[in-house]
């Protein structure tokens, strides 16, 4: 099926139009447009594991959950960016609602464009890269922006092996993805100069949270033919996600 649920890197400003981003954020939670909303955020930043008063990047913030998350549970100081106008617009509004301008700076801009030196102890990323075809540059210039020692932490699509279904490619060739193995990934960031401190294919939790968010789905105050629209995408994603085309990684590396 076509959907309005997504974005290439190209279109990410028409594509998380304001009509999805309202839909995304009811089955995500507030401020939260990835899998498992703010719990899987929480889980993630502690897993990174960064003293408090600690600098981090997160690349593609969208609407600011997992940097207000940072910054006021964690009292790390977190610079945003992202490419989308309506996720950064919105993002902005809640962070002064929120009282947390001295905390977290928000950009709009492309990743690919990160001209920082090594200024952050931590890149923290949600389902962001898949949009990004140059993943050798990405991660050279995310590399370039950490302190010695620092760490990333970025969870991600990820595919199985070649072949593919006929339905999982004309899925991830409509959407305008690059997706790589659990293998290909740790490869490619070992080749950026990271060490791998875990890999983990972690399918089956995506399985179950996008299961707990269908539940969501039916709940939700919208009118029947959104609801039946974005229950047709998740049901969508849990059957590619269980045939094995579809997979989806947790990352850890450092410098
Ligand atoms: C699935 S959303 C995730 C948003 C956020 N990380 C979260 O967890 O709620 C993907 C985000 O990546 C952003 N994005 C896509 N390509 C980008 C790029 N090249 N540079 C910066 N942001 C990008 C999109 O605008 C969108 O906000």
């Amino acid at each position: 099926m076509t959907d309005h649920y997504s974005s290439s890197t190209d279109s990410a400003n028409t594509q998380y139009s304001a009509e999805s981003i309202k839909h995304y954020e009811a089955v995500f939670g507030q401020d939260f447009v990835s899998p498992g909303g703010q719990e899987m955020a929480i889980e993630l930043i502690k897993a990174l594991d960064l003293q408090p008063g600690s600098r981090v990047l997160d690349v593609g913030c969208g609407l600011g959950g997992c940097a207000f998350t940072m910054a006021r549970d964690f009292n790390l100081y977190v610079d945003g960016i992202d490419l989308s106008e309506n996720m950064i617009e919105r993002a902005r509004k809640k962070c002064n609602e929120y009282g947390l301008r001295s905390k977290v700076n928000l950009s709009l801009g492309n990743c690919l464009d990160l001209e920082a030196g090594p200024t952050y102890h931590g890149i923290f990323s949600r389902d962001v890269f898949l949009h990004i075809h140059d993943k050798k540059r990405l991660f050279n210039n995310i590399k370039k922006a950490l302190l010695a020692g620092g760490k990333i932490l970025f969870t991600d699509y990820c595919c199985g092996a070649k072949p593919w279904s006929n339905e999982f490619t004309a899925y991830v060739n409509s959407r305008g993805y690059q997706l790589n193995t659990v293998a290909q990934y740790t490869q490619i960031l070992e080749d950026a100069g990271f060490q791998i401190t875990s890999a983990e294919d972690a399918t089956d939790r995506f399985i179950d949270i996008l299961k707990a968010e269908l539940k969501k789905i039916a709940t939700l105050e919208f009118n029947p033919p959104e609801i039946a629209l974005l229950a047709d995408s998740w049901q969508s994603k849990i059957d590619r996600a269980s045939q094995g085309d579809h997979r989806w990684g947790i990352f850890q590396a450092h410098l």
